[in-house]
């Protein structure tokens, strides 16, 4: 219902609404009365910039943040010399950090030649005081900044940023620096404008924030305590999206396994998974991401019996030895993740399965490298993200004794890189030959006489065809497995 709301109608004069999300629609039209303001002054709209830096999660928050900023009347451009540039910010590892500050000084060279600029920053880095009180310091020339808990209010922030400014629209300096940060909510705000990137696919957050606590994870301080949406919400955003013509799902947590668990009538995300697969219209679901110990037999016989839900699944292993995954707090051994690998490929032997691992973890010796690459070996995962350790302050594993040198972790995610791609590589080559059904994403960026699509495993697959077969599914022979991706003709 609050999809139609016009903007224009709503009573700028009147006292906000204390409801949500009644008080963020009386903020985009107050913030759009300042764009058409300056519209009429400027003779053009201003441009906003959205960039994200982070996973799938921050992702969706970017579409969801450009959709505001749309509905304002913002016009969006990818170019960072704009009206308004917000970076949505990754903190997971701490060279995420550093690539912030160093853009910020880029960002500031556009603010000097263009003083209407304004500079936000929001995301999960933002989350951390130290970080905040960094930006306060050294970089007074940030205009706005939020964190993850209180995104649904942007317009709102953004509207006290605005009225911050002076009469020509230019911000009016360090005292006018706009911070709001949460530690921690359980609030969820329901139908919020998101602006999809793709029209045919998109993602649905399921639950917010993370209750693990792996060592060394700083995500659960910054995205706070675990909370489900309710079902109904997510199937009514579903429906809708697929009313608007979504074909794909990828149901977005920290943690889906454990999905309803604190929910009035708890539901587990199997059976959240079977409503879904009835909504009308959706051919595929995805879902990520998925913790091992969480992973139940009844979500892998819904995965076996359903036609829609893709038969891939991300399962981060972490590491191989179990003293390491104990250290980690991961509350899996080796052998109980090994099971569940066997598990998963008796019941769907084609499955496709992928993982994350971390390199270096502290306390990590060579023999416990040794059994990473051993887990590598015996489970022939389809492709895996690698990471060097990464020290974050205020996690456990930070003040563990006994970091691994850099140059020895450096010289084991080497050798870690090297096997998983050689399995990688292998193992694509399998469905050579076989017809796969395609979800047609893009024209080739390479050529126009291409388009470029996924296979229910996520495999790219390039195919001779145009512009209107983007959206659809369409039944491919696999001619040519190069590498990491297919070429392929319709059958
Ligand atoms: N250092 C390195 N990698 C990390 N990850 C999370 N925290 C860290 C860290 N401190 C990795 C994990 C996780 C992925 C999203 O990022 O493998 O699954
Ligand atoms: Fe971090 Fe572990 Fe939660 Fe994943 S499950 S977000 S690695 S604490």
């Amino acid at each position: 219902m609050y999809d139609e709301i016009d903007l224009d109608k709503i009573d700028r004069n009147a006292e906000p609404p204390t409801e949500e999300p009644a008080r963020q629609y009386y903020f985009m039209a107050k913030c759009r009365e300042w764009v058409k303001d300056f519209t009429q002054k400027q003779g053009r709209s201003p441009r906003a910039c959205v960039v994200n830096m982070g996973c799938q999660m921050n992702a969706r928050d970017a579409e969801k943040l450009t959709g505001i900023l749309s509905r304002i009347g913002y016009e969006m451009t990818d170019t960072e010399e704009a009206d308004f540039v917000l970076y949505n910010t990754c903190t997971v590892r701490e060279n995420a950090n550093n690539k912030v500050y160093g853009r910020l000084g880029v960002l500031n060279g556009y603010q000097k030649k263009n003083p209407r600029m304004m500079i936000a920053l929001c995301g999960c880095m933002m989350q951390e005081a130290s970080v905040v009180e960094k930006i306060r310091r050294s970089y007074p020339f940030v205009n706005l900044i939020f964190g993850t808990h209180n995104l649904y209010k942007f317009a709102e922030l953004l509207h006290t940023a605005l009225f911050h400014a002076n009469a020509s629209g230019a911000p009016k300096g360090a005292s006018s620096m706009v911070i709001d940060i949460w530690e921690d909510t359980d609030q969820i705000v329901e139908a919020l404008p998101a602006k999809r990137k793709y029209a045919f696919k998109s993602g649905v957050n399921i639950m917010f924030g993370c209750n693990n606590f792996c060592s060394y994870c700083i995500v659960p301080y910054v995205r706070g305590r675990e909370r489900s949406r309710e079902p109904e919400e997510i199937l009514r955003e579903i429906r809708m999206l697929a009313n608007d013509g979504v074909v794909e799902v990828m149901l977005l947590g920290q943690n889906v396994n454990s999905y309803g668990k604190g929910l009035k009538q708890p539901v587990t995300f199997a059976q959240l998974l079977q409503k879904i697969e009835a909504v009308e219209g959706i051919s595929r679901i995805r879902f990520m991401t998925s913790h091992p110990k969480d992973l139940s037999d009844e979500l892998i016989e819904t995965m076996r019996r359903s036609k829609k839900i893709c038969k891939h699944l991300h399962l981060p292993l972490q590491s191989g030895s179990t003293e390491i995954l104990r250290r980690m707090n991961r509350k899996y051994t080796k052998e109980q993740y090994l099971l569940l690998i066997e598990k998963l490929r008796a019941a769907m032997p084609d499955i496709s399965i992928t993982t994350d691992i971390i390199v270096g973890f502290p306390g990590e010796t060579e023999a416990d490298f040794e059994e990473t690459l051993d887990m590598v070996r015996r489970v022939q995962y389809d492709s895996a993200f690698t990471f060097l350790y990464s020290r974050r302050t205020g996690t456990p594993a930070a003040a563990m004794e006994e970091q691994v040198p850099e140059d020895v972790a450096k010289h084991r995610f080497d050798r870690l890189l090297s096997k998983v791609q050689t399995i990688a590589a292998r193992k694509a080559m399998r469905y050579t030959g076989s017809v796969q059904s395609v979800l047609v994403e893009q024209v080739n960026t390479q050529d126009a006489a291409l388009v470029t699509g996924r296979m229910d495993n996520n495999s790219i697959v390039h195919l001779r065809g145009g512009a209107d077969r983007i959206g659809t599914i369409v039944d491919v022979r696999l001619t040519e497995c190069r590498g990491f991706y297919y070429i392929g003709e319709v059958v």
